[in-house]
């Protein structure tokens, strides 16, 4: 029998999860099935616990469940913690083991995909619920001279900023009180490209120099990469990248190897037909 793993979310059907580690699993020739399994917030705790006991081997985790996951493993890596979100799960012996590898794949697809690198960089991040706080650890990783938390909601920023603030110079605040500054990296985790929309920001935090990622991804440029191209971005992406690395992570978590990553993103480009947007 193959070895089982699946994805829970609410809803689910949209999701690319099973192409991308079909993909791995064929390339690695691994003995594997990956399932999508739609599973509503009432149930996401018992149904997780039935697949497990019925000799499932990892999960990831999607909307609307990546917090109730941290709650339901029995140990959270140091990342999962910090996020305070679980987005894998791998099963050790019988323990359930908890992580979060979002933000990893925010990494790697700036850093190895799009070949960037930066040095000291201000960085503007967009959003602060659980997407804005799993890209918050690795973004400090790349030792930012300035990390401005902006959000539609102020005092979240604030907050989220208070919870970072032993990482390094992370601060919060509004929309609007980014006037007057610019930025050499922003990272859109808001979900305001979901919905059709681009975050209410001053034009002037983009210039030729600065790179606006999109966490979102969907065909053809989601509202806030139109955004960043209209003003004359350097660089205007969407997180198909993010999206395969952050699967890459968690398959060599479950499976001990490493997936090749680019020919995944490039077919997945390929076949992606007309639909909403989403998010990892
Ligand atoms: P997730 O876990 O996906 O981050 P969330 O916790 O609901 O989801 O957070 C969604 C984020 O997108 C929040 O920062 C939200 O702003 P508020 O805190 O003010 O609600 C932001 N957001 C959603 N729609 C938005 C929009 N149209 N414009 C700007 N920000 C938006």
């Amino acid at each position: 029998m193959p070895d089982s793993y699946a994805l829970f979310g609410y809803p689910v059907q949209h999701s690319w999860s099973p192409f991308i580690h079909g993909m791995f699993a064929r390339q690695a020739g691994q003995d594997m099935v990956y399932r999508l399994h739609e599973s509503p917030p009432e149930r996401f705790r018992s149904d997780v616990l039935e697949f497990f006991s019925a000799g499932g081997r990892g999960i990831n985790v999607t909307l609307p469940h990546k917090r109730a996951a941290a709650d339901l493993v029995n140990e959270l890596t140091p990342r999962a913690q910090l996020a305070d979100a679980v987005n894998t799960v791998v099963r050790r012996d019988e323990l359930l083991i908890g992580d979060n590898t979002d933000g990893a794949g925010l990494l790697a697809d700036l850093t190895r995909n799009l070949g960037l690198s930066f040095d000291s960089p201000r960085i503007l991040l967009l959003g602060a619920g659980g997407a804005a706080r799993g890209a918050l650890g690795p973004l400090m990783s790349l030792e930012p001279r300035l990390m401005v938390i902006a959000n539609r909601t102020a005092e979240r920023a604030v907050a989220l900023a208070e919870d970072f603030a032993e990482l390094g110079p992370v601060s919060g605040c509004a929309f609007g009180r980014l006037e007057n500054h610019r930025f050499d990296l922003i990272v859109n985790a808001t979900s305001a490209s979901l919905r059709g929309d681009v975050p209410l920001i001053p034009i002037g935090v983009v210039d030729s120099m600065t790179v606006c990622y999109d966490m979102a991804y969907g065909v053809g440029d989601t509202p806030f990469v139109a955004w960043a191209k209209r003003l004359g971005a350097a660089r205007a992406e969407q997180g198909w990248g993010m999206l395969v690395e952050q699967a890459a992570e968690a398959f060599e978590l479950w499976r001990g190897v490493r997936p090749d990553t680019r020919p995944v993103l490039e077919a997945l480009k390929l076949r992606a037909a007309p639909g909403p947007g989403t998010r990892p």
